[in-house]
């Protein structure tokens, strides 16, 4: 997979990548990651991104020019990929809509700053709008660094162990089981028996078991898309 991202802070994002599961994507050749300045794609001296709004208004907004530039002659280059704008009007990113941008040769992420971007952006550039939460960032950066790691981690050989993504939340529609490790008794809370007890049948069952309790007391809206039937769960006290 390939992925192109276009900001006028490159710095901003570049390091994100330089570490951890992402760093081992690129470095086995998984993910190819790509940071391009905006400002590259400008034509005056002053090399020029944004200007005052029409009809007036606080702030200033992107202009149109550099943005077709840079994803036009991005897309000379092969694959013309699917082209993200990040907005916070965006569709709201979550595990399905992670997975299906996954699937794609090649993604193209336009992280907006200011007021945002001309909306011609929207209409005539942009394949897909997608937003990172209900709440307004300073611009896309962050969230361009939050929907790559969504995506990378999620293609094949990422991860150390493919179960990884299996069994994490989400993945079923589910949260995640509690995790334990080492020592079995700190500062006198004990791991669950269960899990020391070698049974793989039993922990299997128990996780199972968490899986839904969690889910239905911290994300009952999760259950109610889930539709499932999920018999006789007992509240969890806490
Ligand atoms: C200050 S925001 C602009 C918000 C815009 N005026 C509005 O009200 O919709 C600047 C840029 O940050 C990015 N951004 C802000 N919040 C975001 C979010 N929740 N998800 C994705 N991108 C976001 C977008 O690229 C946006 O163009």
């Amino acid at each position: 997979m390939r992925i192109d991202l276009v900001t006028i802070f490159p710095p901003l994002v570049a390091g994100a990548f330089e570490h951890s599961i992402v760093r081992r994507a690129r470095d086995r050749g998984i993910v190819e990651i790509y940071v391009h300045d905006l400002r590259r794609y400008t034509s005056d001296r002053h090399r020029t991104v944004d200007d005052y709004p029409y009809g007036g208004g606080a702030g200033m907004v992107m202009k149109p020019e550099p943005w077709f530039r840079a994803v036009e002659h991005l897309r000379e280059q092969g694959n013309p990929g699917r082209c993200i704008l990040l907005t916070p009007q965006g569709r709201r990113l979550d595990q399905a809509l992670a997975r299906r941008l996954a699937a794609e040769e090649r993604l193209i992420i336009l992280c907006g700053r200011y007021e945002g971007v001309d909306e011609r952006v929207r209409e005539h550039l942009a394949d897909v709008e997608v937003s990172i939460g209900d709440y307004v960032l300073s611009g896309g950066e962050p969230a361009a660094v939050v929907l790559t790691d969504a995506v990378v981690r999620l293609q094949p050989g990422a991860l150390g162990s493919l179960q990884s993504t299996v069994e994490e939340s989400f993945a079923e529609g589910l949260l995640e089981y509690p995790q334990y490790t080492r020592p079995p008794e700190f500062r006198g809370w004990r791991v669950p028996e269960v899990l020391l007890s070698g049974d793989h049948g039993a922990v299997e069952r128990w996780r199972r078991e968490q899986q839904r309790q969690r889910t239905r007391q911290r994300r009952p809206d999760m259950l109610a898309e889930l539709g499932a039937d999920l018999g006789d769960v007992s509240e969890a006290t806490s």
